[in-house]
């Protein structure tokens, strides 16, 4: 069977998804199948259509890897592969969108507002303050409505910070997400289908001297990990429920990651879907992939997507 993956593209987390790619491609190679990763550029028609791969498994992660724009072009092409469709890519990449959907299922999710840059420009700082304190009291973390690896992200306890976290965020987005800072554990867990219906993995707790920000997500040593998290079991019984939940509540297919704060109570809170999840060496679903399943989960998701 031969394997196209695709990585890289111009998103500001490139470097990321190169290097899970890579690691994807040799995890495949591994369960011997024929792989070849391409960087997604505007020779990616060619590249397609010259290696004529029995499936994809697109691994760009951010804009038109997780928009559903790379999706679409599978499913025009019609090329099997790997992850979420088009449709599912698209709710889920937009957090207030996704949010939204899982607010309506009644699954827990900080309270949140958007913010569209135009507004921005339009209110100025002062007014943005008077909105914000009157829709959400702080502390506040501020987001880019679309992108991953936590890039453009600030946390804002003190409104006086407010407006260079939102110039922060729209470096990376149109469209800044305020959301609700929800104390607790973090937690990401990670949901497969191969067919039998969704399962999560065991869930990984994430502890770090700080926020888990760019460099704590991929600098081996700056972020301890637990496998699973250190919660009672019930608690973990509850949150990866949640994780299913929201993978079948967006229509997500094969493979999706929630990440989650779980409070002193024990209510898991949504803060954010993946479907294009990391694979680095200091990715979590590699982490949940090794606990759980093991490498044979990777042989297995290619398999479901030519089924
Ligand atoms: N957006 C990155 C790749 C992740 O969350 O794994």
């Amino acid at each position: 069977t031969s394997v196209v993956v695709l990585a890289g593209g111009l998103s500001h987390e490139r470097d990321v998804s190169l290097r899970s790619g890579r690691r994807i491609a040799q995890f495949l190679r591994e369960a011997d199948f024929s792989v070849k990763v391409i960087d997604v550029d505007a020779n990616l028609l060619a590249n397609l259509s010259e290696l004529k791969p029995d499936v994809v498994w697109p691994l760009v992660h951010g804009a038109a890897g997780e928009s559903g724009a790379l999706q679409d072009l599978l499913q025009l092409l019609g090329l099997p592969f790997v992850g979420t469709t088009a449709d599912g890519a698209r709710l889920a990449s937009r957090k207030s969108v996704a949010k939204s959907i899982i607010k309506a299922n009644r699954i827990p999710t900080p309270d949140f507002a958007l913010l569209p840059q135009t507004l921005f420009r339009q209110l100025g700082a002062k007014g943005i303050l008077e909105a914000v304190e009157s829709s959400l009291s702080l502390p506040i973390a501020v987001k880019p409505d679309d992108g991953g690896s936590a890039l453009g992200v600030t946390l804002v306890s003190d409104a006086a910070d407010l407006p260079a976290a939102m110039v922060n965020c729209f470096a990376y987005s149109d469209d800044a997400l305020m959301e609700k800072v929800v104390e607790g554990t973090e937690v990401a867990i990670s949901v497969v289908d191969t067919g039998d219906g969704p399962v999560a993995l065991p869930p990984v707790e994430i502890l770090t001297d700080g926020p888990y920000d760019y460099d704590a997500r991929y600098n081996a040593g700056r972020t301890e990990y637990f496998t699973p998290a250190r919660l009672d079991d019930d608690v973990l019984e509850t949150a990866c429920a949640t994780a299913v939940s929201v993978h079948q509540v967006l229509g997500l297919r094969h493979v999706s990651r929630t990440d989650l704060i779980v409070d002193a109570d024990g209510t898991p809170w949504v803060l954010d879907i993946n479907v294009a999840p990391g694979m680095t060496e200091t990715s979590l679903f590699p982490q949940a992939a090794t606990a759980g399943p093991g490498r044979q989960i990777y042989a297995d998701l290619v398999t479901a997507a030519l089924a």
